[in-house]
């Protein structure tokens, strides 16, 4: 469908707790060492919020330094989405955040599909701009799953750490559309393989009962999880690159979310889309869930690599399940 606008990508800020808990710690909590977390994952380092640090507290620092790169004034902001299964709140946080940063004028909301939001938060975004309803557009992607992560589970809890990333998103005229192609997904037959479920207990009341309880940590069929990441996910690039009419050589940099080190390899040696091109920082962060893409992609464009008017294929993967991927040009016409 022909939509009357196109968007463009002009600010990215990112965020991380301060400390760290490296391989070596978490032999001292589980069964495991830090040659098989690197091997099997090549997670060296995660960052974890210490009780103090809120997801609001990230989430802002990061967009804060989204809005600085893209030099706008927060009040111009329309739409504030934040993606992520961990709020500070249930009702939602991302009001909170747009209260922080002073988006006076913006509608704010969350939006869950755990380690694909991001990816789901930027397309759901450009739609609203797409149209002609919005002209900008903060999108969050954050997460302290360190607070729903079983520590006694070895099987789960070396991949995870905490997060925030964000991006700005401005209606452009549709011949300069950067967002070049899209493809969400999601299954939930598949749904019991990575969970992080409500659990009631039943208690009475009055005539009757309620189910007052809390959260189950994440539970995860690793190996099933690992075999749906690496068939989905190249299968959505390559769909998402044919409805933008590229093909793998177009891409200048592949953005996946920063799950495992193997998933990475695995799905850019499927696409034939050489290592040089894949980004990957999950050496230092873990899996930031909702984070992960926005985390590698400020950094990748603070080092200079990623660069205006590079083409980037990302794809988010994880808990629903969900995935999907968007193929978009970095950047408009201001200089990083
Ligand atoms: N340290 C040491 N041994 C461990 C371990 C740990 N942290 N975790 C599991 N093991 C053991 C298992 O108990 C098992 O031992 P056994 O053979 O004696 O039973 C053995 O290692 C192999 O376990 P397995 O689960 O088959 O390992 P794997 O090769 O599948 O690797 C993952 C496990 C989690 C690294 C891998 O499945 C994976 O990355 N999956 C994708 C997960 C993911 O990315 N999830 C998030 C998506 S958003």
């Amino acid at each position: 469908m022909d939509l009357p606008f196109g968007v463009n990508f002009i600010g990215i800020g990112a965020a991380a707790p301060p400390t760290s808990l490296s391989n070596h710690d978490l032999t001292a909590l589980v069964e495991t060492s830090d040659e098989w977390i690197r091997t099997r994952t090549g997670i060296e380092n995660r960052r974890i919020a210490t009780p103090d640090l809120t997801l609001t507290d990230l989430a802002t620092t990061a967009a804060q330094a989204a809005l600085t790169q893209a030099d706008i004034d927060p009040a111009s902001l329309d739409l504030v989405i934040l993606a992520t299964s961990t709020p500070d709140d249930l009702f939602g946080s991302a009001s909170v955040i747009q209260a922080r940063i002073g988006a006076a004028h913006a509608v704010a909301f969350d939006l869950t599909a755990a380690c694909s939001g991001f990816i789901f938060g930027l397309v759901t975004a450009s739609q609203y701009l797409q149209t002609g309803t919005y002209k900008r557009a903060l999108v969050i992607g954050a997460d302290i799953l360190s607070r729903w992560v079983d520590w006694q589970d070895r099987r789960t809890c070396i991949l995870f750490g905490d997060g925030a990333g964000a991006m700005i998103i401005e209606a452009a005229p549709t011949l300069e559309n950067a967002l070049l192609g899209f493809e969400l997904r999601s299954d939930g037959r598949l749904n019991h393989h990575l969970t992080l479920a409500y659990q009631p207990k039943p208690q009475a009341l009055a005539h009757t009962q309620i189910g007052q309880g809390t959260y189950h940590p994440i539970v995860m069929n690793g190996q099933e999880v690992y075999r749906f990441a690496v068939t989905q996910v190249p299968e959505v690039i390559t769909k998402t690159l044919h409805r933008a009419n590229l093909t793998a050589a177009d891409i200048d940099w592949l953005v996946l979310h920063q799950a495992n080190q193997r998933i990475l390899d695995s799905v850019a040696q499927r696409l034939e889309i050489p290592k040089e091109k894949v980004i990957s920082n999950l050496a230092n962060y873990g899996n930031t869930s909702a984070a992960s893409i926005p985390l590698a992609l400020a950094e990748s464009i603070e080092k200079g690599k990623i660069k205006p008017g590079h083409v980037i294929a990302t794809a988010g993967f994880g808990a629903g399940l969900t995935w999907g991927a968007a193929i978009f040009r970095w950047g408009s016409d201001f200089t990083i």
